[in-house]
């Protein structure tokens, strides 16, 4: 009889061996996967989103544009509408500010505080900005608007991620 022989014990140890790692890698795989599927995922950051504003149309005056795109969160995905104010500045570049005040979050409007006209204001704690998104001082936001980076395409414009800025 060969010494390598497998007794039975042993037979029955590898056997059970390799179905329990076989059944704790099906229920860890899910897990490690729910764990690091967004760190995985191609960052989003560096995607540009259509709108419907023609940079033909952008004057000095800024205006709301709305955009909608999907978003995905892990498994979830779901439809997002943002809002952007566009204008052109002096030397005809397009800006890009994010309406979202930076005091906690309310949405600024272009031109609507009589007593402060031409700036963003923000109602919940009159927050003021200049045109060019630098917040007032004096006034609650510590910091400029974020700024999207911009694109043209097909005389459409195209925004990027907003970016917070210290200063303008
Ligand atoms: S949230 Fe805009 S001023 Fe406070």
């Amino acid at each position: 009889m060969s010494k390598n022989r497998v007794t039975r014990r042993q037979f029955l140890s590898y056997t059970l061996t390799g179905v329990g790692g076989f059944m704790a890698a099906g229920m860890l795989m899910p897990m490690v996967r729910f764990a690091v599927d967004p760190v995985l995922k191609a960052d989003a950051g560096g995607e540009f989103i259509p709108t419907k504003q023609k940079a033909a149309d952008l004057t000095s005056e800024p205006v709301r544009v709305d955009f909608t795109f999907k978003e995905k969160d892990a498994w979830y995905e779901s439809e997002v509408t943002n809002t952007a104010w566009i204008y052109k500045d002096d030397s005809g570049k397009i800006v890009a500010l994010s309406p979202i005040c930076k005091h906690l979050g309310c949405t600024v409007n272009w031109n609507t505080d009589k007593a402060h006209p031409n700036q963003f204001f923000c109602p919940c704690h009159f927050g003021r900005y200049e045109k060019n998104g630098k917040n007032i001082p004096g006034t609650p936001p510590p910091q400029p608007l974020d700024l999207y980076p911009v694109k043209e395409k097909d005389g459409f414009i195209l925004l990027g991620k907003a970016q917070p800025r210290t200063e303008v």
